[in-house]
């Protein structure tokens, strides 16, 4: 399913929290919103999924429109076809997992071969096994599966995450992402994700939307946003920026030490990040970032030069 949001506004009391925001969402797709706290996210999240009313503009779902301020329509959050996995994954305490999982076809009153649906939500999430445990019997990230099996099963045409990952520790993180991204591509589903970790969106994203106070800052692919940011914002929200100047800047990957490099610095910091050692150098204007294989003392005098071709100008803000 295809998203689009025309010209979308929201104020809370005096304070406007997104600025006529236009965006697509193509089918099939995983669109991560990605922005740092209070920009927006939760809020355009909630507004797809119709637990919001923006106060202008259109969404639509493959075209047919699911709001519209100019029309009067607004279609209720149940008609629309979405699943919501949250943050504190929201699982009834109360329930068995199996019943959590069930929970979502019983209340639609749509039973039939409820047993091995369930089932084989819980296959797909490799929770087989434990689906007479109760959730707080569960790890955090077999939660997560939980929450994930319970928004499939009623097959939603999309799936909303907001920051469903940021409760688990950093290892199993990185497993959920995989995890996740398999799975809504196997089932080819249309899903927007909220985060604040760049890392997170870099690595299960089709299409990054790099929000700022309520904007859209960049919108692109992670490998376009990374290596052609459109602004100093992305520039420095995605990844380290090296600065030549206020609108000019390399990625740290384009720089090397080179002793007859132009450009001179002192080395400020030294980090083993395992296989190399990021520097933190001080070429006077600014303090640039790189890595290298060998290791240098804080206060040691070094070159630089970077490749020209991989300059990014930013068009103005
Ligand atoms: N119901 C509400 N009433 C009043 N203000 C609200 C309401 N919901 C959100 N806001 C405000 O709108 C702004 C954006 O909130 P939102 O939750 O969308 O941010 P976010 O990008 O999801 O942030 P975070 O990363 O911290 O979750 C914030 O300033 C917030 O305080
Ligand atoms: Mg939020």
């Amino acid at each position: 399913m295809k998203i689009s949001l025309h010209n979308i506004s929201k104020s809370f009391g005096k304070k406007q929290v997104i600025e006529e925001l236009s965006l697509e969402m193509e089918d099939g797709k995983f669109t991560t919103l990605l922005g740092s706290s209070g920009c927006g996210k939760t809020t355009l999240l909630r507004m797809i999924a119709g637990l919001e009313t923006p106060d202008s503009g259109e969404i639509l779902f493959d075209d047919t429109p699911v709001f519209s301020k100019e029309k009067g329509i607004n279609v209720p959050p149940e008609k629309r076809n979405l699943s919501f996995v949250f943050q504190d994954f929201a699982l009834w305490p109360h329930m068995t997992v199996f019943e959590n999982v069930a929970f979502g076809l019983r209340a639609r009153k749509d039973k039939d071969n409820l047993k091995e649906r369930v089932q084989e939500a819980l296959d797909a999430v490799k929770l087989g096994d434990l689906k007479d445990r109760y959730p707080h019997e569960l790890s955090g990230g077999q939660q997560q599966r939980v929450s994930f099996a319970r928004a499939i099963i009623v097959k939603p045409k999309c799936i909303l995450f907001d920051e469903p990952l940021s409760a688990l520790d950093a290892q199993l993180r990185e497993t959920m992402r995989l995890e996740i991204k398999q799975m809504t591509t196997k089932l080819n589903m249309t899903s927007v994700f909220v985060t604040h970790d760049q890392s997170e969106a870099m690595s299960m994203s089709d299409l990054i939307v790099v929000m700022n106070g309520g904007r859209i800052e960049q919108c692109g692919t992670p490998q376009e946003i990374y290596e052609h940011p459109a602004t100093k914002f992305v520039a420095q929200f995605i990844g380290k920026a090296d600065f030549l100047s206020e609108d000019a800047m390399v990625r740290p990957e384009a720089v090397t030490l080179s002793e007859d490099g132009e450009l001179e610095g002192t080395v400020t910091s030294s980090q083993y990040i395992g296989g190399k050692y990021i520097l933190g150098v001080d070429v006077g204007s600014s303090n640039w970032t790189l890595s290298s294989g060998r290791d240098y003392p804080v206060g040691e005098s070094v070159r630089l030069t970077y490749d020209r071709e991989k300059t990014v100008r930013f068009a103005g803000e």
